[in-house]
C-alpha cells in the first residue's frame, strides 16, 4: 500500500502521507512502532491513552490501538471510533492468550487484529491490507457518486482521464473543419466518437457518409469513392455519383484507412488538399465541400515506415490526432460502461435487471478485454439474457466459454474445435494466454511453454505486435 496518496484541493492534485494513529500506553513499544511506520513512509500520529487518541482520530487514515489501555480501554475506543466514523481501520494488538478479547474486537468492528508479540514484517502487511480495503471502499463510494454527475457525452460514456480527454476534443473540433485521425483498437469506440464529431458540427443536418475501406474489393473502390459516368467501363449503363459526392456539405468518415490501396491514397490526397476530383470515365474536375474523419486500428507510423502508406496523406489526415486506448488501460470506465449497457440493453431482452453487483463489476474489471467496449456490450447482452434477479452478479457473467477439463476431454474432444483451423486455433490460445497473463508477453510465453522471443515471433504474424 502505498504510504502517500493523492488528494484533490481546490482542482489541484496534491500528494499526501497517509496518517496512522498509534494508541500505546507502553512507551518502548509506541516508540519502535512509531519508528517503523515513519520510516515506511507514513504520517505517525500518538497517544499514550483512549482519551487522548479520540480527540485526534478523525483525521487519521488508520488507528492502531493496544486493547490494554490505562482507563478507557481498546475496545471502548473502538467502539467510540465507530460512532464517530464507520469507514476508519482500526487494528487492534493484543497479547498472547487473550485471543477472545480479539475476537471481541473483531465483533465490534475492528478492521483487524495483531497477536503481540508479532513482527514488524507482519505489521506492515497488515497494515496494508486494511489501507488497500479502505481505499477500495473509497473508490465505490466516488464511483456511485459519480454515476449522478456527468459521465458521458451523448451516448459516449467515459470517466476515465482519456475519454474526458476525447469529449474535450469533440467538443473543440466539431465546429471545424479540420481533419480527424482517430487512432484505437477495434470496439473502442471510434465510429460513435465520428459520429458525435458529426452531429457536433455545423453539418449535423448534411450527411454523413461511411466508408469502411476494408469492405470495398480495389477494384471497385474508385467508381464507390469517387462515382463514374455511363459507359466508363462494362456494365456502366448509368452515370452515378461516388460517395464523396453524397457527401457534399457533409463529413465522410473513412473507416480502416491503413487499407486503402496505393493507387486510391493518391486521390484521396487531392481531395483532402484540393477538395477536388473525376468521376471515373470523366475529365470534369468537380468540387466538393467535406469534412473528413478518418479512422484506423493498426499503428499508421508502422505502415509509413514499411512504405505501404503514403506520408504526405498520413500528414494531410492526422491534423488532429485522437488516441483512443484500449478498454484495459481504462478499467476506470467499466462500471460506467456496465451500468450503461444494462440501462440501454434491459428492456429488449425483457428482464428486470437494474444494475450490475459490486461482485460483477469486480469480475468486469478484472479480465482483458481483448475486444474492447463492443465485447463488453455483448457480455453484458448476453449475461442480461442469463440473468433471472434484479441485479447481475459475478456468476450471472459468463466471460467466455468455460474450458473444459482435461478428465472430461476424451480422445474424441481432442482435435481442432469445429470450424477453426489451426492457426486460428493457435491464435486463440495465444489471446487467452495474454488475457490470463494480463497483457504480461514473458508470463504469457511461459504459460505457452514458448520462449519470449518465440511468443513475440508469432505476436508478430498476428499484426499484434511490430
Ligand atoms: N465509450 C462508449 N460508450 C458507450 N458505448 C460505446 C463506447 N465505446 C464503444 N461503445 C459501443 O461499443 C460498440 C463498438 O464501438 P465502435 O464505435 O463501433 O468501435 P470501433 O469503431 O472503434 O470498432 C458499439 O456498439 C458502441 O456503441
Ligand atoms: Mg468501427
Amino acid at each position: 500500500m502505498d504510504p502517500v496518496r493523492s488528494v484533490k484541493i481546490k482542482g489541484n492534485t496534491v500528494p499526501m502521507k497517509r496518517r496512522i494513529l498509534v494508541v500505546e500506553d507502553e512507551e518502548k513499544l509506541r516508540r519502535v512502532l512509531e519508528l517503523q511506520l515513519a520510516s515506511a513512509g507514513f504520517e505517525v500520529e500518538k497517544a499514550r491513552t483512549a482519551e487522548e487518541a479520540l480527540k485526534v482520530a478523525d483525521r487519521a487514515d488508520l488507528v492502531l490501538t493496544d486493547l490494554r489501555l490505562p482507563q478507557m480501554d481498546g475496545l471502548e475506543l473502538l467502539a467510540a471510533i465507530r460512532r464517530q466514523n464507520s469507514q476508519t481501520p482500526v487494528i487492534v494488538m493484543t497479547a498472547f492468550g487473550t485471543i477472545e478479547t480479539a475476537v471481541a474486537a473483531m465483533k465490534t468492528g475492528a478492521t483487524d487484529f495483531l497477536l503481540k508479540p508479532f513482527s514488524l514484517d507482519h505489521l506492515m502487511t497488515v497494515v496494508g491490507k486494511a489501507l488497500e480495503m479502505r481505499a477500495l471502499r473509497d473508490e465505490n463510494l466516488q464511483l456511485r457518486e459519480e454515476l449522478g454527475r456527468r459521465y458521458a457525452f451523448d451516448n459516449i460514456v467515459g470517466r476515465s482521464a482519456p475519454m474526458q480527454e476525447v469529449f474535450a476534443t469533440i467538443m473543440r473540433v466539431a465546429p471545424t473543419r479540420a481533419t480527424v485521425l482517430l487512432a484505437g483498437e477495434s470496439g473502442v469506440g471510434k465510429d460513435l466518437i465520428a459520429r458525435a464529431i458529426h452531429f457536433h458540427s455545423p453539418r449535423r443536418e448534411r450527411p454523413l457518409v461511411k466508408i469502411n475501406c476494408t469492405a470495398i474489393p480495389e477494384n471497385l473502390m474508385e467508381s464507390e469513392l469517387f462515382g463514374y459516368e455511363k459507359g466508363a467501363f462494362t456494365g456502366a449503363m448509368n452515370s452515378k455519383p461516388g460517395k464523396f459526392e453524397q457527401a457534399d456539405t457533409g463529413t465522410v468518415f473513412l473507416d480502416e484507412i491503413g487499407d486503402v490501396p496505393a493507387s486510391i491514397q493518391v486521390k484521396l490526397l487531392r481531395v483532402l488538399q484540393e477538395r477536388e476530383f473525376e468521376r471515373l470515365g470523366s475529365n470534369v474536375t468537380r468540387h466538393i465541400d467535406v469534412r473528413v474523419v478518418a479512422a484506423t486500428n493498426q499503428d499508421l507510423r508502422a505502415a509509413l515506415e514499411q512504405g505501404t502508406f503514403r506520408e504526405d496523406l498520413y500528414y494531410r489526415l492526422n491534423v488532429v490526432p485522437m488516441n483512443i486506448p484500449p478498454l484495459r488501460e481504462r478499467k476506470e470506465d467499466i462500471p460506467f460502461l456496465a451500468q450503461h449497457f444494462v440501462t440501454k440493453l434491459g428492456p429488449d431482452t425483457g428482464n428486470r435487471v437494474r444494475d450490475v453487483t459490486d461482485a460483477g463489476i469486480v469480475k468486469l474489471m478484472s479480465y482483458h478485454w481483448p475486444g474492447n467496449v463492443r465485447e463488453l456490450e455483448n457480455v453484458i447482452e448476453r449475461s442480461l439474457v442469463m440473468c433471472s434477479g434484479e441485479r447481475l452478479d459475478a456468476a450471472d457473467i459468463k466471460l467466455e466459454m468455460a474450458p473444459r477439463s482435461r478428465a472430461q476431454a476424451d480422445q474424441a474432444d481432442r482435435f481442432l474445435p469445429d470450424g477453426l483451423t489451426l492457426d486460428q486455433y493457435e491464435q486463440d490460445l495465444i489471446r487467452e494466454a495474454l488475457r490470463r497473463a494480463d497483457g504480461n508477453k514473458s508470463q504469457a510465453a511461459r504459460l505457452l511453454g514458448l520462449t519470449r522471443n518465440a511468443l513475440r515471433y508469432r505476436l508478430t504474424q498476428m499484426g499484434l505486435e511490430s
